[in-house]
């Protein structure tokens, strides 16, 4: 892979990379074409990154759809360049890291330090290296998904030094990992300009993800008051409600009335996460429910 994009790169070519865990829709695809104003070339990477996921979360479950995804890629409009789909990028052949071979090491580890693992440390897979964006992955998914963030940023620095981009595009509608990726990139020097682009909605304004395919249909009929109540906050914040705990409980009394679970709603600034209490600067409202097994977020930026 950092073969092709050293060459390419020599020829005077520039690179945009689109880093996603495939079973890919539009708002994906959204990103190619986000991609395409700023580089001549597109790498796209396909990897469910077991480094975010802890054992008991879904990296079992995960949908997967590898050749419906390559269908997908082909047809878009100015193309894909490169579809990098490695195994395992945390196996280093010789696996002399840690790792006794009889988990016993990593079961020691949990218990030592008390720590929550990955799915890399609970399969015993010899990586120990970990980026951590300390201030903005405390709050909001990183309190129920204690190593998710951590998982993320330590894979886009694994890619970004396999694919070596000069820009890459990730989705807002994960604007925490939008926001982390961009501070990892500034606090450690990558050499790449990380750009966010506009979440995709379906008709109905349910925001595209991979894991809406696991809702039932009465889930997915539920998992539109997210949209339509971050939609109404926004409008009531436009018309002079700039309180937040306002806000805040009518969005939650929306999304538990038709029947989700809020893990958490907050209205953060849009630099920095940190919580308001008041709308004075650019916000954006963040929003986790679960509707049944599957966990959704979501978010508003809101510039009054
Ligand atoms: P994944 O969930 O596959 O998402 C890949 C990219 O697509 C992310 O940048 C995400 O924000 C963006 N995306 C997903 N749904 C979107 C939508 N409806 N509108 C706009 N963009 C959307 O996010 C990940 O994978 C992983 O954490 C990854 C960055 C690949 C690291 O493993």
């Amino acid at each position: 892979m950092r073969q092709w994009s050293r060459s390419m790169r020599a020829k005077g070519k520039t690179i945009g990379f689109v880093p996603t865990m495939g079973y890919l829709h539009e708002g994906h695809l959204s990103l190619l074409n986000e991609a395409h104003k700023h580089t001549q070339l597109i790498v796209v990477s396909v990897y469910v990154n077991p480094g975010q996921f802890s054992p008991n979360e879904d990296l079992s479950t995960y949908p997967s759809d590898f050749y419906g995804d390559i269908k997908k890629l082909m047809a878009v409009p100015g193309g894909v360049d490169v579809v990098f789909h490695p195994h395992n990028l945390y196996d280093y052949g010789n696996n002399n890291c840690g790792d006794d071979g009889n988990g016993l090491q990593k079961e020691g580890m949990r218990e030592k330090d008390g720590v929550v693992v990955s799915c890399v440390e609970d399969k015993g897979l010899g990586h120990e290296t970990w980026v951590r964006v300390e201030r903005l992955e405390k709050g909001m998914c990183g309190k129920s998904r204690p190593v998710f963030f951590r998982g993320v940023a330590t894979v886009v620095a694994k890619l970004f030094n396999i694919v070596e981009p000069d820009v890459a595009v990730f989705g807002k509608k994960d604007y925490q990992q939008w926001r982390i990726i961009r501070r990892m990139v500034r606090d450690l020097d990558f050499a790449v300009k990380v750009i966010g682009s506009e979440i995709v909605r379906d008709s109905d304004g349910l925001a595209m993800s991979s894991r809406n395919v696991h809702l039932s249909l009465e889930e997915r009929e539920q998992a539109l008051s997210i949209n339509r109540s971050l939609s109404k906050a926004k409008c009531a914040a436009e018309k002079g409600q700039v309180n937040c705990r306002e806000l805040r409980n009518s969005v939650i009394h929306a999304i538990h009335e038709a029947g989700g679970k809020i893990d958490y709603a907050e209205i953060v600034e849009q630099e920095n996460l940190e919580s308001v209490e008041e709308i004075k600067s650019p916000v954006v409202f963040c929003i986790a429910a679960w509707f049944g097994k599957v966990r959704l977020i979501d978010n508003m930026e809101i510039s009054l």
